[in-house]
């Protein structure tokens, strides 16, 4: 993970790669560092700690300045989080610097090699390794950076984005990707390196995202000039206009992204549907879908492919394209799946669900299934991700950037893509017959209105946090489509409360939770009136009588479970195939209350990140 900021033009290149670390401390924020050229020498900074704590050490220990810099926040993976962990990270001779996001998995080789030839190494770290294997190449072949770091690269097995400056020729920096991301902002005179274009949105609009495999070398007065790592070849530098602006990645007046995010879910699905459900005409319109319609059609089934949230929407989908397209459907964790030798055929379709569209397993679970002559089918938020670019076809969420890294809006967007998708292949299926798509359509455009409901809560949901705040356990319990948002509200929990929290089918809590409940356990069920209310009222029956604490979430007006339960909160009703989209807000609210109540940090929690670029 990790996330990696560079610059190189006429500015002050401190405040561009700090606030650009700031807006990629997503990707990881353990530590932090910087380097600069000042005009005569290289200063380095860097720390255990939030890219805060770097700016405090800078402050005491560099001058700040110089128009050539590079700067990285760290998610740890070789090398515990301290401040000789962090990078940037030296080659011997002192003059090479850089910074890395991923992980050089044949580094102890390397390593035990370089130091034969008299290297030495201060920190544990794998990226070290590479900086001096790259000096190694420099001297021994007597070439020049560009092509050190390429015949180096070329000695490397893993995954990487890198920048790397030399002091004694600072007017360029050697960029190279694969298998984690890598953006280029292109200026006028002026270019910056991110791991992805949020750091410099308010200086250009024009991007260049690198490929796998590909290699740039960077000199502020030239054309970014793209090649193959593998053989030199050039290849078209295609700069594309980036449609974010600053005040989607920026807090908007909330306190914390992850609030703005779950308010912003009206208008996110209402993004993710537009242009797609024409209710009016009686239409969904989804190119990717239409242009494959005759692989969708002759599907032997889908599988799905993911991981955490994105996962969950896969389960909700499985419901959901079972019940309504009639489509078998398997659900896998990506990091399963591609170790597993799994069973594909060219009639299979595989739908990956990412958010962040670089998450290191989904991605390799693609590959796998592409390689085995199955159709995958791409479900990303972020525009020309990896896993976007990978894919066959796909569909955008358009959710915006998500920033907090438990994700909310980025889920419930994905049910409404996936819930397109399902309708539009059932109905050329005729699985659904036209009354029953006409009202799932005008139930779907309904949707935003009602998560506006289901969020006036807000208030009510604090007041419950308050009251379980210091539980050590919960359970949540759903059936039916509601099961899947049982184990998201469960996590959603546990990622930043640190509660730990468990989602169950609620009929299998006799199976072995139910030896759980006493006066302590809170049991968060979700019993709407549609989907098994009775059989889920039972299963609230059989808590109450072990004296569990009961905290319903049920249709607007319920009272029966409202009798039973030790608290309830409403939401709107709607069909039951939609209702997750309802049932996932109070759950969202409830672990943003409990974490704010527990002074936790809610948008960076402890060891998380939220583009997983490691498998
Ligand atoms: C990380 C994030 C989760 C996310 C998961 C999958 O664990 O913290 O919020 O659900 O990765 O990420 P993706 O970007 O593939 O949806």
């Amino acid at each position: 993970m990790c996330g990696i900021v560079g610059y190189i033009g006429t500015r002050e290149a401190y405040p561009i790669i700090i606030e650009g670390l700031k807006r990629l401390e997503y990707r990881g924020y353990d530590s932090a560092g910087i380097a600069l050229f000042d005009g005569t020498d290289l200063k380095v900074s860097k720390t255990k700690g939030k890219v805060s704590d770097l700016e405090a050490r800078a402050d005491k220990e560099i001058t700040k300045h110089g128009n050539i810099g590079i700067g990285h926040t760290r998610w740890a993976t070789h090398g515990v989080p301290n401040d000789v962990n962090s990078h940037p990270h030296l080659s011997n001779s002192g003059d090479l610097v850089i910074i890395h996001n991923g992980i050089i998995e044949n580094y102890e080789s390397l390593k035990q090699e370089l130091m034969t030839r008299g290297f030495t190494f201060q920190s544990d770290t794998d990226t070290e390794v590479l900086i001096n294997l790259i000096e190694d190449v420099k001297i021994k072949e007597n070439v020049k950076l560009g092509k050190a770091v390429q015949i180096a690269l070329n000695q490397v097995i893993g995954a990487y984005a890198i920048a790397v400056f030399d002091k004694t020729k600072p007017e360029e920096i050697v960029i190279a990707r694969l298998g984690s991301p890598l953006a280029v902002g292109v200026g006028e005179d002026e270019f910056f390196i991110a791991s992805d274009a949020s750091p410099f949105l308010e200086y250009t609009k024009n991007a260049i995202y690198l490929e796998d495999e590909e290699m740039a070398i960077i000199r502020f007065h030239k054309a970014i000039k793209v090649r193959k790592i593998k053989d030199d070849t050039i290849v078209p530098a295609y700069v594309q206009k980036l449609q974010m602006n600053l005040e989607q990645i920026e807090k908007g007046g909330y306190d914390h992204f992850m609030l703005k995010e779950i308010h912003e879910q009206p208008k996110a699905i209402t993004d993710t549907y537009r242009g797609r459900l024409l209710r009016n005409e009686a239409i969904i319109k989804m190119a990717g879908v239409e242009d494959n319609m005759k692989r969708f059609l002759n599907a032997n089934r889908i599988i799905i492919v993911a991981c955490g949230t994105s996962w969950h929407a896969g389960l909700v989908a499985e419901y959901i394209f079972e019940d309504l397209a009639r489509i078998p459907v398997e659900v896998e964790y990506a990091s399963e799946f591609r170790y597993r030798n799994p069973v594909i055929t060219e009639n299979d379709i595989v739908i990956a669900i990412s958010q962040s569209g670089e998450t290191a397993d989904t991605l390799a679970a693609i590959k796998l299934a592409k390689s085995k002559g199955a159709f995958v089918f791409g479900v990303c938020n972020v525009v020309g991700s990896s896993i976007a670019r990978e894919t066959d076809a796909g569909a955008y969420t358009h959710a915006g950037p998500e920033i907090g890294v438990a994700s909310t809006k980025a889920f419930t967007t994905q049910i409404t893509v996936l819930t397109l998708m399902a309708l539009r292949l059932a109905r050329a299926k005729g699985t659904i017959n036209s009354t029953d798509f006409r009202q799932h359509l005008l139930e779907l455009e309904l949707i935003p209105q009602k998560v506006e409901e289901a969020l006036k809560s807000d208030a009510h949901i604090k007041m419950i946090a308050d009251i379980y705040k210091d539980s050590r356990n919960c359970l949540y319990l759903g059936r039916g489509f509601n099961f899947p948002v049982a184990l998201e509200g469960a996590l959603k929990l546990k990622e930043i409360s640190y509660i730990h929290a468990e989602g169950y089918p609620a009929a299998e809590m006799k199976h072995g939770p139910i030896a759980l409940i006493d006066e302590n356990m809170p049991i968060i069920v979700i019993a709407t009136k549609k989907g098994h209310y009775e059989k889920v009222v039972s299963n609230i029956q059989e808590i109450k009588s072990r004296k569990g604490k009961i905290i319903g979430i049920v249709t607007a007006g319920d009272t029966q479970v409202r009798d039973l339960a030790d608290h309830v909160i409403e939401v709107p009703d709607t069909l039951e195939s939609l209702s997750p989209l309802l049932t996932t807000i109070p759950l969202q609210l409830l672990s943003y209350h409990i974490a704010v109540l527990l002074d936790k940090n809610v948008d960076q929690p402890r060891n998380l990140a939220k583009s997983v670029t490691v498998e």
